[in-house]
């Protein structure tokens, strides 16, 4: 798997060295070399799991983006929004430190910087925006599961044949969300997964459309089948949520062996 990241930074040696760090780690890096470069790519772009900002950005030319009216696009932009960001600074005083855990910030480190505490930072964020994800997976498997079954309790015919449409709205929403994360970080078993979606798609469209198109008094067993049909993809969707914990702790155990505390404190 494949995380990416939009690295905003000025050419020059904290670029390379930038670079030197992620790739290796395999992070695909994007750089934008500044501000209204970067402004370019979040207009145009799906957000990284990664932003970077240097707010040293040179501050040249007619137009000038620096890294505060960055925070402020992408916090108005609803994709980029929760993109965990990163920030580098050389101001101590600077309003960044005081904006963490607002706009997504996620940290804000000194420079210069210890480039084990830097991976380190880089870690945390990534993980934080995983565990982010697999519960956004788990609320949406929770929630259609309740609206399903909620269905099989209804009596007004009406009002069943509208749930239902509702459902398959769901359902399509749900397994786009799912698809997209797996396509941005190459998720091994995307095709099989996919196949699977569209086989469950289906299948509860052609039952829910002979259900709403005919005049007839919709019985348990239908409702039943459109359960048992959703819930099918309940073992891939195990395989999927299983890869995204082993992912989660192996981006934990790199967090701890990257900096290890010595017995001295230090
Ligand atoms: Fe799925
Ligand atoms: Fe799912």
């Amino acid at each position: 798997m494949h995380f990416t990241t939009l690295l905003i930074e000025p050419p020059g040696t904290d670029s390379q060295l930038i670079n030197l760090m992620l790739v290796p780690e395999k992070f695909h890096v994007k750089t934008a070399e500044c501000g209204p470069v970067a402004w370019n790519q979040i207009l145009e772009n799906d957000p990284p799991d990664l932003v970077i900002v240097d707010t040293d950005l040179p501050l040249t030319g007619n137009v000038r983006i620096g890294a505060a009216q960055l925070l402020d696009l992408m916090s108005e932009r609803p994709r980029w929004r929760n993109a965990p960001k990163l920030m580098l600074t050389s101001d101590s005083s600077s309003a960044i430190f005081q904006q963490s855990n607002k706009k997504s910030v996620c940290a804000a480190i000194l420079k210069p910087y210890d480039p084990r505490r830097f991976i380190q930072e880089v870690y945390n964020c990534i993980r934080k925006q995983l565990d982010a994800h697999i519960k956004e997976v788990n609320r949406q498997h929770i929630e259609l599961g309740t609206e399903i079954k909620n269905v099989a309790k209804m009596y007004n015919q009406n009002a069943i044949k509208g749930r239902l449409k509702g459902i398959l709205n769901s359902l399509e929403r749900h397994f786009k969300f799912e698809e997209e994360f797996m396509l941005q970080h190459y998720y091994p078993d995307l095709d099989v997964h996919q196949k699977g979606h569209r086989q469950i798609f289906a299948k509860a469209k052609e039952l829910i459309d002979e259900i709403c198109h005919r005049d007839q008094v919709i019985t348990g067993d239908k409702i039943d089948l459109i359960i048992e049909n959703v819930f099918d993809g309940v073992e891939d969707d195990k395989k999927y949520i299983a890869f995204l914990y082993d992912l989660l702790e192996s981006l934990t155990n790199h967090i701890t062996t990257a900096n290890p505390i010595s017995c001295a404190g230090n």
